[in-house]
């Protein structure tokens, strides 16, 4: 039965880590808005930051991120000054009271810096930045580039949390990704990170990958639970080769159908859950005794987290910030990026300024992205009259509902059980952008 669904609710969808979504962002935001909005954050608001390192030393085939390959340093030490200048730059424009809670480095893959450009990295950071005592400080990695001088820097840095590439350790897959790299390399990463004392670690892993199989996988998760992270990302494949030219390279024929793929995402939550893992949201598990587990969840450019600031702030190329006024992103291209930042400080390239509605909406759509559910009640108190048009269309999907996806006990809208895996179609009702571009988005499963 549950196949027939898939098959249903395969039409692309967001995967909603932001509302409204990236393809909705316009030029109609650049730096001058940016700027204000930054110098209107009131004091003591709580920050999160966000620095894109967007380089790797290969592509992987399936790479749905922002990065380059590349041969040599040079591009990397070439970008890295812009990046200083601009958060010098915008830690001028911020209140003088602020608290960073939460610092992400994100890619590409941040350890393609060199041990020193870590730790100066890190510094400059530090300098220009008021942090709270317990921040986290989190970065992704890709455990081929990955040497002990680095660890080591990652944390003399105060890293504390580690996010580690893995997506399937089938040799045929790698193949077909164009990602080789063994289960010892990523344990290697694994016990180097927890040497020097950094325990929290996530993996990430991918279905829907070209030639993947439920058998192979099952082999891929059985060698990621030797590793006992303490989450797991596990990602649906997102096929766009009409935007990304590399994905290309990867025969459409290769790809698991929307069956399989849907078979694929039941067995990864079978086993995982088996093995003590709680599920969380879509796609993310976390061991029960993880912040993830037990905290209040938000959704990010990232996934999941914990992180309740008031604003995140971007850094680098193709960067988001999110802040209470709308969201702002960078020029994607890193020689625009460094040419824009050095006449302006800022390289704000499309946005979007948020509007009651989309508040609202947001709110509604992260709620059933990280809880399954929204409250009625804080949903009135929040967002008053105008919380009646939500409440109407969660009555009208109801009625709709063939299927049992959802359900309601008069007070709460919820996803049931069987809905879950169809959870990004369900937030996609409440979407008013969504004009159903197949082109843009994921499957839905
Ligand atoms: C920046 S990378 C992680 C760090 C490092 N670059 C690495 O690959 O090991 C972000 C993660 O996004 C996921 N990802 C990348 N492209 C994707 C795609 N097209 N569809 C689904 N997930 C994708 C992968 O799980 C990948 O580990
Ligand atoms: S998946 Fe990671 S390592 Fe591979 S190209 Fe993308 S960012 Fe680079």
């Amino acid at each position: 039965m549950s196949l027939e669904l898939a098959k249903r609710y395969s039409t692309p969808v967001p995967r909603y880590t932001s509302y409204p979504t990236a393809p909705h962002f316009s030029a109609d935001v650049g730096a001058a808005a940016y700027r204000a909005w930054l110098a209107e954050l009131k004091p003591g608001t709580r920050l999160s930051l966000y620095s894109h390192i967007p380089f790797c030393d290969e592509l992987c085939w399936y790479c749905g991120c922002c990065t380059k390959a590349v041969r040599r340093y040079e591009p990397v030490s070439e970008y890295l000054p812009s990046l200083y200048a601009e958060m010098e730059h915008v830690a001028q424009l911020l209140p003088a009271e602020h608290v960073v809670m939460h610092n992400h480095w994100g890619g590409g893959s941040p350890n393609i810096l060199s041990a020193e450009d870590i730790l100066k990295l890190a510094d400059l950071q530090k300098r220009l930045f008021h942090w709270a005592d317990d921040a986290e400080f989190a970065v992704e990695v890709d455990p081929r580039g990955l040497d002990e001088d680095r660890v080591a820097a990652f944390a003399r840095a105060g890293v504390n949390r580690v996010s580690i590439g893995i997506q399937d350790f089938d040799p045929i897959v790698q193949a077909a990704i164009n990602r080789k790299q063994s289960f010892e390399q990523t344990q290697h990463a694994v016990e180097a990170f927890r040497a020097h004392g950094i325990h929290s670690l996530n993996v990430d892993l991918v279905y829907g990958l070209p030639y993947q199989a439920r058998s192979s996988l099952q082999s891929t998760l059985d060698r990621v639970l030797e590793l006992r992270p303490t989450r797991i990302a596990a990602f649906g494949y997102a096929h766009l080769p009409e935007r990304l030219k590399h994905q290309r390279l990867i025969a459409t024929a290769s790809l698991p159908d929307s069956v399989e793929r849907f078979g694929q995402a039941s067995r990864l939550a079978r086993v995982l859950t088996r093995a003590g893992y709680v599920r969380i949201g879509l796609d993310h598990f976390a061991l029960p005794d993880d912040p993830l587990a037990q905290g209040h969840l938000a959704r990010n450019f990232q996934g999941y987290t914990t992180d309740a600031a008031d604003a995140l702030i971007g850094f680098g190329a193709s960067a988001i910030g999110r802040l209470p006024q709308g969201y702002a992103q960078n020029h994607p291209a890193t020689a625009e990026y460094a040419r824009r930042i050095s006449e302006d400080g800022l390289a704000t390239a499309r946005g979007i300024a948020l509007t009651d509605n989309d508040r609202m909406r947001a709110f509604v759509i992260e709620r059933l992205m990280c809880d399954l559910t929204f409250p009625a009640r804080e949903l009135r108190q929040r967002f008053g009259a105008q919380s009646e048009e939500i409440l109407q269309e969660a009555q009208a999907l109801l009625e709709a509902d063939q299927d049992q996806l959802v359900e309601s006990d008069g007070e709460a809208f919820r996803v049931t059980d069987r809905g879950r895996p169809f959870v990004r179609s369900i937030a996609a009702c409440f979407d008013s952008y969504l004009d159903n571009s197949a082109a843009r988005h994921a499957p839905g499963v």
